[in-house]
């Protein structure tokens, strides 16, 4: 594996690539890696011919300056999983590298309602950050493939919107999420959690289980045109589940997996998204009711 630093540098290499005919995949991350980031390295190298992964701690996206002091920092076991994946290329640039002008004032993005909805609501700021981020990565890539997880569902349709603004022809790829044993999402930031605390957060998965379960309990036999007493219902049982381990929930909601807008009378297809809080950690999940 090639460790670049510099723009110019991945640039460079990645052009020699292309012109040996190497289609380019790109995983861009945070570090702190752990199986879920290496699933899509997995993908990556199954799909695309040279593989680029990115680690850098973005600190425009951090809406909570506390969230990003304490981010997990782990550069020597993430280059060696990496390595062991079989990546080509590990881009670790510095702030400066990526922000050379600084990181205030800086362009801001159309991103409709996304940014109103779910963690654009309980997160101000953020997406904008992740576009400003990815943009900079994704010139700098020029990847034929991107490739995503849907843990963060809603960032996924942000970076497709992205895509679409700046009009680059990158092929996204949103991919399953890893989960540990218990079925707890894995997530750089459960490093930060106690014993106990690690071990509660599993009812984010149980209640989101919960609700998939009630989703498909007959409730379709009638042919119930108006779900929202049967949301309402399942929405308040994971809250009072979620609670009573201790979570802090910033919001359940069960949304439509296209727009994250509330459901229309009688609509099965359907996801259900819940964020927490355990301790000072912001956790977040979701799963597929169809
Ligand atoms: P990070 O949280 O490090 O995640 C990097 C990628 O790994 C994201 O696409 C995320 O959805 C995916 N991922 C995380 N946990 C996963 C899991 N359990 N299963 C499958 N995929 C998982 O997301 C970011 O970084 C940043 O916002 C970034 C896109 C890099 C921009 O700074």
């Amino acid at each position: 594996m090639i460790l670049l630093k510099k723009v110019e540098d991945l640039s460079r290499w990645l052009g020699k690539q292309r012109l040996a005919g190497e289609s380019i995949g790109f995983v861009p991350t945070m570090g702190a890696l752990h199986e879920g980031h290496i699933s899509l390295i997995d993908i990556s190298k199954k799909t695309a011919g040279f593989t680029v992964c990115s680690i850098f701690v973005n600190p425009t996206q951090f809406n909570d300056p506390k969230d990003f002091q304490k981010y997990p920092i782990t550069i020597e076991k993430d280059i060696q999983m990496l390595e062991k994946a079989g990546t080509d290329v590990l881009f670790l640039p510095e702030v400066n590298e990526i922000y050379p002008q600084g990181i205030s004032g800086l362009e801001k993005y159309d991103l409709g309602r996304l940014e109103s909805l779910l963690e654009g609501a309980f997160r101000p700021g953020h997406f904008q950050g992740v576009c400003q981020v990815m943009r900079r990565l994704l010139e700098a890539v020029r990847a034929d493939h991107l490739f995503m997880g849907q843990k963060d569902y809603q960032q996924c349709m942000v970076v497709r919107r992205l895509l679409e603004i700046i009009g680059l022809p990158t092929l996204l790829h949103p991919c399953p999420i890893v989960r540990e044993a218990d079925g707890l999402a894995m997530s750089s930031r459960n490093l930060r959690l106690s014993d106990e605390q690690r071990k509660k957060s599993v009812a984010i998965y149980q209640a989101l289980a919960r609700m998939k379960e009630g989703w498909g309990e007959g409730i379709w036999d009638e042919g119930v045109a108006d779900i929202s007493g049967k949301i309402e219902e399942l929405t308040w049982e994971a809250l009072s589940f979620l609670e009573a381990h201790d979570l802090r929930v910033d919001y359940v909601a069960i949304a439509d997996p296209v727009t994250l807008e509330p459901l229309a009378p009688g609509q099965r297809d359907a996801i259900a998204l819940v964020a927490a809080f355990m301790g000072e950690v912001r956790l977040i999940d979701n799963m597929s009711l169809s």
